[in-house]
């Protein structure tokens, strides 16, 4: 198993990163050109019906929490583009996501974001079935033909699994388990402990763009001298951060505070002792600087000293989206979240408006004759490597050509292990 990446290791690459600034330089001398992105990524049909198909049915993706079924016959209704899921605890006590499909004639067994169910039933003509999926009754079997079995007739099971306390879906029967996937990701969470965090609050937004405009916005710090000049931006020395590019498109960013935690927490307006909330496990790294993963393909996780936030993007169309913000904290028992979770999401609300702002423009940008291209710097290369992974899991194969993305990056993945396992590299030195 790979380890982690040593804390001492990422504290000298961040120095290295700003020594570089420092001197006047800016990019490192052999880091590649990055190819302006084709719009059309952003912009066609045909983009994101690949995605569709090789993407979100194929990997994990973010369920819930086991907080929302804590008791057997609790479900949630997912709200996955597409995607017509519910999670249900059974009477066995194991959580399971099934297709909400009648195997009838296709009407719903759950129609209600989330609520108990001993059985389910369906009102369309009243099939009945049980917390594990099992068909249990017909009304009027004995109209249906001869060979009618409803023990072939349970609702169709989707792979479910856990990690943390967090709920993980995935329509590919033949997908890895959750853990290989997670890979590198679940062993640096290990010092986050996320098994005492619950979900505290969730805010959606939705825009007129594509997920992927979204989602850029999120992983480079580039922007936050121009959009968070009072928010976020003072803290952050962004020509430190250092980018770790992951197996399975997953990365980590780290970067230097200029702030104390103290001063961080003044400054952000939450810090009165009525107003803190309990800190987090988030282990050395993440106390001192500033710490945000994306776990592929949908979610970025910063964390601070009393939140993390799961920030998921779902495509609703080529040029719509749905941002999802999880705010979880340590789990506070019985009754209503601390107090203190007020002042921290009024804080949080500011910064989405501003991080969301030129979104829809861009989207008229992307289709516009006047935008040639979509560029990327040295600074922005997790961005890069997000569409990089995006294309490796389509199958590049499959992509037009002039939608790709081309490969650039695969020396810059951050395990010589990785590197080595890269197809890119192997075909490189094959032919050279
Ligand atoms: S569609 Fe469900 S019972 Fe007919
Ligand atoms: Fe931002």
């Amino acid at each position: 198993m790979d380890q982690p990446e040593s804390i001492a290791n990422l504290k000298a690459r961040m120095q290295a990163e700003i020594d570089r600034a420092d001197a006047g330089h800016g990019a490192p001398e052999n880091f590649p050109a990055l190819p302006p992105l084709p719009p059309g990524r952003y912009t066609s049909q045909a983009f994101l019906d690949l995605e569709r198909e090789h993407l979100w049915q194929k990997v994990w993706l973010y369920a819930g929490h086991v907080s929302q079924v804590p008791k057997p016959g609790d479900y949630v209704l997912l709200d996955i583009p597409e995607a017509a899921i519910f999670i249900i605890r059974g009477k066995d006590d194991k959580i399971r996501a099934f297709y909400n499909v009648c195997q009838h004639r296709g009407a719903p067994l759950v129609r209600e974001p989330e609520g108990h169910a001993s059985l389910l039933r369906c009102t369309y003509h009243q099939w009945t079935y049980n917390s594990e999926g099992k068909l249990v009754s017909v009304m009027y079997e004995d109209d249906f033909d001869a060979d009618f079995d409803k023990s072939c007739l349970g609702l169709p099971e989707v792979k479910c699994e856990i990690w943390g306390g967090l709920i993980f879906v995935n329509e590919d029967p033949d997908a890895e388990p959750l853990q290989d996937w997670l890979g590198m990701i679940a062993d640096e969470f290990q010092q986050f402990e996320l098994d005492q965090l619950r979900p505290a609050a969730i805010r959606s937004y939705e825009l007129d763009c594509n997920w992927k405009l979204t989602m850029d916005a999120f992983l480079e710090v580039y922007h936050v001298k121009g959009i968070h000049p009072e928010t976020v931006g003072p803290s952050l020395n962004e020509r430190g951060a250092v980018m770790g590019l992951l197996p399975n498109g997953h990365t980590r960013m780290t970067c230097p505070t200029n702030a104390s935690p103290e001063e961080e927490k003044i400054r952000r307006g939450y810090a009165t002792d009525e107003n803190s909330l309990p800190p987090i496990p988030q282990g050395e790294i993440a106390l001192n600087y500033h710490v945000s993963h994306n776990i592929f393909p949908n979610i970025i996780t910063p964390v601070s000293e009393g939140a993390r936030q799961l920030l998921m993007f779902w495509p609703l169309a080529k040029d719509r989206t749905r941002v999802d913000v999880v705010h979880y904290g340590l789990d506070w028992g019985e009754g209503e979240r601390p107090a203190a979770w007020g002042p921290l999401l009024d804080f949080w609300e500011v910064v989405m408006q501003e991080d969301l702002q030129f979104l829809e423009w861009q989207q008229k940008a992307v289709v516009s004759p006047g935008f040639k291209g979509y560029r990327l710097s040295y600074m922005e290369r997790r961005i890069y490597y997000a569409h990089e992974s995006l294309d490796r899991i389509i199958g590049v194969e499959n992509i037009p050509e002039e939608l790709r993305a081309e490969h650039v990056l695969a020396d810059w993945q951050e395990y010589p292990e990785h590197r080595a396992a890269d197809p890119y590299i192997a075909n490189r030195q094959a032919a050279e």
